[in-house]
């Protein structure tokens, strides 16, 4: 009988795609079954996050809550990988010893080598090195019976941005090889997918090889824009600085690329830009706004931002919200700055209130999110062009899509050939959260 799997996923879309392989991977080598219920699994998987504390916190109030699984089912084994899993590595099964197996998010392709040693010699297992793209080699062939994929294109990151724990916790960038990635695009839409997410935590600064040559971003887009049935192309995450011409110019040329691009600015000041390590100004984003929109004058930019960064001054403040006003960004993510293990802010004197965080945080999501739901209302009485990704969930007689910024679309429909379709949608309501609208023929 087929052994259940269950896994938990906290953090990025990059994790939620390393616990599809994960499954696959399992599926394949080890016969496993995805099981939505944690007390029916034999091996339960953490893929975990430690982008902010409260997300590390998460970590061992999960184990917390298996282990109480595990007391009573002693048979079950705990595997513990991503971000937390390779900044702690053997650490977790001290602080947590009911852990079999710790596997990185370099390594997931040894976790069905690891629960076979461990289950022979009841031994626990911790694997947490940077092989190179060694994971891409092992992976079976990608199964999916969604409308969008995510692909990976690039590992790590470089940048070592003054706040951030991701170059420590997934090593240094590699790219996959074009050929690698135009196999796995091909392969799921020959699935149906319709939509490809292009993911990296520094996609911009993808150099993966083209018949033995370095490539680029903008010409692996341009390639995927000619694989049959793909109609949707969208990529994250991009930093501004990487943002070269050749990726500009391909917003004039791919249509399948979408008019949305997720680029996170983080803050408007220049002074903590600068503290950051982000090596680029206020004004160099701006200028990087304004030729995107020249080639493509409907683009809705998103953006992460931290408040609170040390030192941050209410005047570098109001320069984030300045920007804000400016750029006028659609749905985007906000985060008070959270001091991580090492890195040079966290040696930076931090002597901002919390309160006053909190305060300023609660001003800048009031304002994206005014400035979000005017993008939606906006839509209101037109048509959209959408990907229908599936029934919703909330009622059966609704189907549900996507719009070109991605934006959640219901409407009244029992049509199911029409999921992985694209479809013009009227928009007839504009909620907080999602729009509402009406099939048009
Ligand atoms: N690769 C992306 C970022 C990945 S991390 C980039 O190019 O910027 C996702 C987001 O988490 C970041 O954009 C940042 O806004 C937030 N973040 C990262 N480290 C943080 C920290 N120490 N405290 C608070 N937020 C943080
Ligand atoms: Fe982190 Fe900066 Fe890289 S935010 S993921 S170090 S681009």
């Amino acid at each position: 009988m087929a052994k259940k799997l269950f896994i938990k996923t906290h953090g990025c879309q990059m994790n939620e795609y390393d616990s599809d392989k994960i499954a696959d991977l399992m599926q394949t080598e080890e016969d496993f079954v995805l099981v939505d219920n944690e007390k029916d699994a034999d091996l339960l998987v953490l893929n975990t996050c430690s982008i902010r504390e409260k997300a590390q916190e998460k970590v061992f109030h999960q184990i917390g809550r298996w282990r109480k699984i595990k007391d009573v089912k002693p048979d079950i084994k705990i595997a513990i990988g991503g971000c937390v899993a390779s900044q702690e590595g053997e650490n977790i099964i001290k602080r947590a010893p009911a852990v079999d197996i710790v596997f990185g998010p370099q390594t997931l392709h040894k976790l069905p080598s690891l629960y076979k040693k461990e289950d022979q010699t009841l031994s626990s297992q911790v694997d947490i090195s940077f092989p190179k793209l060694e994971k891409f080699e092992s992976m079976p062939s990608p199964e999916t019976s969604e409308a969008s994929a995510f692909v990976s294109i690039i590992e790590g990151c470089n940048k070592y941005c003054s706040f951030c724990v991701v170059p420590h916790t997934r090593g240094h960038e590699v790219s996959r090889s074009v050929e690698d990635i135009l196999n796995e695009v091909s392969a799921l839409a020959d699935q149906g997918v319709r939509e490809i997410h292009f993911l990296g935590q520094n996609v911009n600064n993808f150099k993966g090889t083209f018949r033995g040559e370095k490539s680029s971003l903008a010409r692996l887009i341009e390639l995927t824009g000619k694989v049959e049935n793909i109609k949707r192309i969208r990529f994250t995450t991009s930093h501004p600085h990487e943002f070269k011409d050749d990726l500009v110019d391909v917003y004039g040329k791919v249509p399948e690329l979408v008019s949305h691009v997720h680029l996170p600015v983080q803050s408007g000041s220049d002074r903590i830009l600068k503290l950051m390590r982000r090596r680029y100004s206020a004004e160099k984003y701006m200028n990087l706004v304004e030729r995107i929109l020249d080639v493509r004058p409907d683009m809705r930019f998103s953006s992460d931002f931290i408040v609170g960064f040390p030192g941050e001054t209410d005047h570098d403040f109001e320069q984030t919200m300045n920007l804000i006003n400016q750029v006028k960004f659609d749905e985007s993510f906000s985060f008070i700055y959270s001091p991580r293990p090492n890195t040079p802010a966290a040696e930076m004197q931090d002597e901002i209130d919390h309160d006053i965080k909190k305060e300023r945080l609660n001003i800048l999501q009031n304002r994206l999110s005014q400035l979000a739901f005017d993008y939606s209302r906006k839509m209101v009485g037109t048509n959209q062009e959408c990907l229908v990704m599936g029934v919703s969930k909330r009622d059966p007689g609704q189907l549900q899509a996507r719009t070109i910024c991605n934006k959640v679309v219901n409407f009244s429909s029992t049509d199911t050939s029409l999921i992985k379709q694209i479809t013009n949608i009227h928009i007839v309501d504009a909620l907080p959260n999602c729009l509402r609208g009406a099939l048009q023929n």
